[in-house]
């Protein structure tokens, strides 16, 4: 590990570097407030997450403040600092999650807030391993923008990197990591960056995310006028890979007066981008003489899924694309027999992606850094 540190700071008279980060309590979380200035770590009193202060493991970087005027009491604990990189191509922060099969879960979160105080929302690079992830680019100064993405890291580290790209100095919010099991989301791909999470027909309308998801991944409310709620006060119980939290699958969306299907369809920059679908559906109203609602699902208007998905009552199910498809529409149909509309509780999107030049060892990773020299 040190050797590994030292190798790449020979190289970083431009790239500057680096942080190393040790595995904390929440079960393999990390949680990193960029720019807390205490040497400290503290609770979100909303989130329940406990965050570290990134003093300990930067070298490069300035630590500000968001101007006062973006400050807001709805803002989550790690919004008002952020670290900012003026020197430099790339700076980045390394983390070394807890060893284990895992798959990793990887969050950056952006909000500007005039904290340089030039009023110019700056665009940059994200970059995992040595690997565009994605580009953060913010509307306005309160815009918060957060990357998500799913991986199996083939190292014990996890290089997370920002790369000025000329359009402004790259500063970061947050950054987090999560452990899931590996017999979750199991795709072709290595990695896969999220593109929507809904949790459908939610009555708070307020994202769900730790400690009713203990896995900390970020549900967003999202239901249309095309759509009903339905939802139960009963606990939905999780499947034990995917772990849905209750409070996501207590509510689902059917159609709207007696229209016999849902439809789905999204905007996608890249329509030619492979994505992974999965649709998590729970049964939330008793029925009696086992009237099981079914459905049909067909993508691009095709049949998705071969079988007609049935519903267990209060037990989570699921269904997912076992190989990336570019889907840009879904039709949920009721079948011929089923007593009931067609209904869904939850449904996450992701692109595939995939890094190629990702650290595979140690040699690697010097060679990569090179690249941007
Ligand atoms: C920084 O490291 C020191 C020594 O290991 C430790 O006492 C302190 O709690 C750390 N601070 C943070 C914010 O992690
Ligand atoms: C943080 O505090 C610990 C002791 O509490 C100290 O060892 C460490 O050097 C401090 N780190 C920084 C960056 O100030
Ligand atoms: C940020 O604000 C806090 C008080 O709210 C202050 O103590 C700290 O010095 C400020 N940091 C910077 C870099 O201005
Ligand atoms: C998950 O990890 C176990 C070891 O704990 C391993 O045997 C298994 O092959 C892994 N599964 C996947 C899908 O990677
Ligand atoms: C900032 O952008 C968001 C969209 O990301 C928009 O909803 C909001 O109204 C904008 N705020 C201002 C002050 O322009
Ligand atoms: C019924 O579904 C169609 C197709 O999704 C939609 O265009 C229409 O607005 C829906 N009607 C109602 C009343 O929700
Ligand atoms: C998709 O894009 C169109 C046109 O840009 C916009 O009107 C619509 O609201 C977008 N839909 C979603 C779900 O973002
Ligand atoms: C669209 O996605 C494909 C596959 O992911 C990629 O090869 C292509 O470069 C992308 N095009 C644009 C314009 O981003
Ligand atoms: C309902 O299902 C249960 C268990 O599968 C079965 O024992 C029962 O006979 C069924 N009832 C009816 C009315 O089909
Ligand atoms: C499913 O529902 C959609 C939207 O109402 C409709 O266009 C489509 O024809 C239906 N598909 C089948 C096989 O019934």
């Amino acid at each position: 590990m040190e050797i590994f540190k030292h190798l790449i700071c020979a190289f970083l008279d431009i790239v500057a570097l680096t942080v190393l980060v040790h595995a904390q309590s929440q079960s393999g979380f990390i949680s990193i407030d960029c720019g807390f200035p205490e040497n400290s770590t503290y609770t979100d009193k909303k989130t329940g997450i406990e965050y570290t202060s990134d003093v300990n493991f930067t070298e490069t970087g300035v630590s500000y403040n968001i101007s006062r005027e973006y400050k807001r009491n709805s803002l989550e604990k790690p919004f008002p600092t952020v670290r900012s990189f003026p020197k430099g191509i790339k700076n980045g922060y390394t983390l070394k999650p807890a060893r284990g099969n895992f798959r990793l879960f990887i969050r950056a979160s952006f909000m500007y807030g005039d904290y340089d105080g030039l009023n110019k929302v700056p665009r940059f690079d994200l970059l995992l391993g040595a690997d565009v992830w994605d580009s953060v680019e913010l509307a306005n100064a309160s815009t918060i923008v957060t990357k998500e993405v799913l991986h199996v890291p083939r190292t014990n580290y996890v290089y997370v990197c920002l790369l000025n790209t000329g359009l402004g100095t790259p500063f970061i919010s947050s950054l987090e990591l999560r452990l899931l099991k590996n017999s979750s989301y199991k795709t072709q791909s290595r990695s896969m960056q999220l593109y929507l999470r809904w949790d459908l027909g939610s009555k708070s309308n307020k994202p769900i995310r730790y400690k009713d998801d203990i896995y900390d991944r970020i549900w967003s409310p999202y239901t249309t006028s095309d759509w009903e709620t339905i939802s139960t006060s009963f606990q939905v119980s999780p499947d034990m890979n995917f772990q849905q939290p209750s409070a996501v699958m207590s509510t689902a969306v059917i159609p709207a007066v007696d229209n016999k299907s849902l439809t789905f369809s999204w905007n996608t920059s890249n329509s030619t981008s492979q994505h992974y679908v999965y649709m998590h559906f729970s049964e939330l109203q008793y029925q009696i003489n086992n009237q099981t609602r079914q459905m049909h699902i067909y993508a691009n208007g095709k049949s998705w899924y071969d079988h007609q998905v049935r519903f267990p009552y209060l037990v989570a199910d699921f269904v997912y694309s076992t190989r990336p498809e570019s889907i840009l529409e879904f039709s949920i149909n009721e079948t011929e027999e089923s007593p009931l509309p067609p209904m869904v509780n939850a449904i996450e999107i992701y692109q595939a992606k995939e890094f190629p030049q990702f650290l595979t060892n140690q040699q690697d990773g010097i060679f990569l850094s090179k690249q941007y020299i």
